[in-house]
């Protein structure tokens, strides 16, 4: 607490805290991380059991709902999501408004919003009803948009949804079935599919979480709330990460050159920083990222790519990180996103749909949230202060004057 001066003297006590560091913009009952410990429990469910013994379904439901589904709920759940996602053909002129090369996260970020603009019928937030309707269908059309951008990145026709399919198999397809040759879906890679989904579905308040409450607290179309969450999350800090850190490695390329990178990312004195290192709640190793790397070897052991000389330069990377003073006095440890970018690259993915997966994931995340916030009777329009630093109050001068 300090004392911001006599332009605030009618106004009371402020906090400034830049970052928001130490301020709780909400009460959640929906996510708990204790960053010193490395925990992450979703409604109370520890993140290594639901990624080892629940899908992705199961746990959007219980982001959503508060409770793990019984067999019945979760059959229902299933039907109603996959029974939503398809997108009104209309949708695909707007991918034709891009230009080709366009980023995908540009891409679903348009699109996404785009949707406020089809579904009038599920835009009364006062409704309960309306609102699991809406966010029923952005959990379902996500996969489809995301795999439409991914399409319309390479150049190939759009693959129209299987809904026999389960989540990530039918997302899998979509991405990678061309015409005229068979596609059958790999179980061991729609199993990882599944789980980095699950990894990524909530973290609590995050800068992408904490823009779609902002968006929503104006009572915004929670369409175009989850298209502001996408495009804050499309940054080289938060879920950008992941993108930025295959780049890195990528660019770093053998094990003999990673001295020189750890001696960039000490250097004060240069912007460097080790991608997928680090985080704002963590000051332990992020658990999402030890069941990353466990997918990972998965992965690459199913798609044949056991030795890739990538892997051994992040897990080299890691050890001579993680007995470094500088990354040991400032707690900093591998995060989600240093193991995803070699997974998602052995899935088949390029570099520029890592981000756009995180935001499919993620949206389940960004619309319990946003269904809690607007249940929730504390909620007011969110509406930060500021420190005023520029000038005091002083006359305006006519343009002959100046
Ligand atoms: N490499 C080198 N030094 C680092 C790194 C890193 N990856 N991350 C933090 N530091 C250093 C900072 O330079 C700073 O040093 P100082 O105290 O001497 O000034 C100190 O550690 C604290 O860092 P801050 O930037 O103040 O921490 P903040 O909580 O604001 O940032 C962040 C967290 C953005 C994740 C940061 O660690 C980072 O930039 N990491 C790389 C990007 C990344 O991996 N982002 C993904 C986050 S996870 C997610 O969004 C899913």
């Amino acid at each position: 607490v300090i004392d911001i001066g006599a332009l605030y003297k009618h106004t009371g006590t402020f906090t400034y805290d830049p970052g928001f560091t130490s301020t709780a913009s909400c009460e959640s009952k929906i996510t708990y991380i204790d960053g010193d410990e490395g925990t992450l429990l979703h409604r109370g469910y520890p993140i290594e059991q639901l990624a080892e013994k629940g899908d992705f379904l199961e746990v959007c439901y219980l982001l959503l709902y508060g409770e793990l589904p019984t067999a019945a709920q979760k059959k229902d759940f299933d039907y109603r999501v996959t029974h939503h996602t398809m997108v009104h053909e209309q949708m695909s002129k707007f991918f034709s408004g891009y230009r080709r090369d366009a980023h995908p996260m540009a891409v679903m970020v348009g699109t996404v919003g785009a949707l406020s603009a089809f579904y009038h019928d599920s835009t009364d937030i006062t409704d309960p009803h309306q609102r699991m309707v809406a966010s029923l269908r952005m959990i379902a059309k996500m996969p489809t948009i995301a795999a439409m951008a991914y399409k319309y990145h390479v150049g190939q026709p759009f693959v129209y949804p299987k809904n026999d399919l389960d989540y990530a198999s039918n997302f899998l397809r979509m991405c990678f079935a061309v015409p005229c040759e068979e596609y059958q879906v790999n179980p061991v890679l729609a199993r990882a599919m599944d789980r980095i989904f699950i990894l990524h579905a909530d973290h609590e308040q995050n800068a992408s979480t904490s823009t779609v409450r902002l968006a929503g607290s104006s009572g915004a179309n929670p369409f175009a709330c989850i298209a502001a969450g996408i495009a804050c999350l499309w940054g080289p800090a938060h879920g950008g990460a992941n993108e930025a850190a295959l780049n890195m490695l990528m660019e770093i390329g053998s094990v003999d050159r990673i001295p020189e990178y750890i001696a960039k990312a000490k250097d004060k004195n240069d912007p460097f920083r080790l991608m997928g290192f680090g985080h704002r709640v963590y000051k332990n190793y992020d658990p999402r990222a030890k069941i990353m790397q466990k997918t990972m070897y998965e992965v690459l052991e199913a798609t044949g790519h056991g030795d890739d000389p990538l892997m051994k330069v992040a897990l080299e990377l890691e050890k001579i990180a993680l007995n470094d003073p500088y990354f040991i006095d400032k707690k900093l440890y591998p995060n989600v996103d240093f193991y995803s970018g070699i997974t998602l690259r052995a899935l088949g993915f390029p570099t520029t749909m890592f981000t756009v997966l995180f935001a499919l994931a993620r949206t389940v995340g960004w619309i319990a949230q946003w269904n809690e916030m607007i249940e929730d009777p504390q909620q007011r329009i969110g509406r930060p202060r500021q420190l005023y630093t520029g000038e005091p109050k002083r006359d305006y001068k006519a343009l002959s004057e100046r």
